[in-house]
């Protein structure tokens, strides 16, 4: 357990905006309960401008926080606020992570959350994959898939100039979002990055017939958790990675380098966010 010297909590949290519905504090809360780590984890919202992002670091820094997660719309942000970042942040272009110091640092933990939760579901996922969406969220999976050993990415995306880029970025492949599902018996896994399936949006149209058996289906979705394409996925036989998995493991990497305890993602985690979904 690390702890200030005269005793006083470590702080910490997690900047966003909105961000009142984030479960991150509940995820570290539950942590340092587990740890008895003297500490609190609290929600900062801070309006969408980088000159309040900037503002808002500099008195959380100052106030003696030890680091806070960054989530939406200051991902981007957090990698202008400081010029010390992880090769993986800087490649997502990205941070959700930033750690004060004299030079803060930005990390990228959400790659790592997808790679861990695709990893506790197979040990050998494969080597080919698809990729739905191209947007932020799609570059740090494409960042997790190719740490995974994944050398035959495809990406599909509505708006197929988007897909064009990521694929040049990253040397991946590209597919059409119309035919997507001209692919599905010829990859190991399936992972939806849009929005589509999310509470209150349109659900992702997909057909999983074709899809290969033993193929893991992901969905960075968490709300709800068991979204169309799961479901569907479930229903064929194929295992599931859903956004809640990815959620966990994104956030151990901070706990441990803010709160310096133990911060392990299983079941009883796992139950305590169901409950306030
Ligand atoms: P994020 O950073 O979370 O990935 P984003 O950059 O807004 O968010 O990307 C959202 C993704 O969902 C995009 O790939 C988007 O497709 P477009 O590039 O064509 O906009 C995809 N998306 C959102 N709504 C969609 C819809 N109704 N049908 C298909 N794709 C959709």
């Amino acid at each position: 357990m690390v702890e200030k010297k005269n005793n006083t909590p470590i702080l910490a949290g997690v900047v966003g905006w909105p961000v009142g519905h984030s479960l991150s504090p509940l995820i570290h809360g539950t942590w340092a309960k587990r740890a008895g780590v003297n500490g609190y984890y609290i929600p900062v919202p801070v309006a969408p401008d980088y000159d309040d992002f900037a503002v808002a670091m500099d008195a959380l820094k100052t106030l003696g926080f030890a680091g806070v997660n960054i989530t939406i719309p200051h991902k981007e942000h957090a990698l202008r606020y400081t010029s010390e970042a992880s090769d993986a942040a800087r490649r997502a272009g990205a941070a959700n992570m930033l750690t004060f110091g004299e030079k803060s640092y930005a990390d990228n933990s959400d790659i790592t959350g997808f790679t861990e939760a695709v990893r506790a579901t197979s040990s050998a996922p494969g080597q080919s994959a698809l990729v739905l969406g191209a947007g932020g969220a799609a570059r740090g999976v494409v960042l997790a898939l190719q740490s995974l050993g994944f050398a035959d990415i495809a990406v599909a995306n509505r708006t197929r100039a988007k897909s064009e880029e990521l694929a040049k970025t990253f040397g991946l492949s590209v597919a059409d979002w119309e035919d997507r599902t001209k692919v599905l018996e010829n990859i190991d896994l399936l992972v939806n990055t849009t929005s589509l399936g999310m509470a209150g949006q349109p659900p992702l149209e997909i057909d999983l017939a074709d899809l290969k058996p033993g193929a893991l289906v992901a969905d960075i979705v968490y709300a709800p958790l068991e979204t169309p394409l799961l479901k569907a996925a479930k229903a064929s036989g194929h295992k599931t990675v859903d956004g809640l998995a990815m959620l966990m493991h994104q956030a151990v990497p901070g706990f441990k380098t803010w709160f310096g305890g133990e911060a392990v993602v299983d079941d009883a985690l796992r139950a305590v966010l169901v409950e306030d979904l």
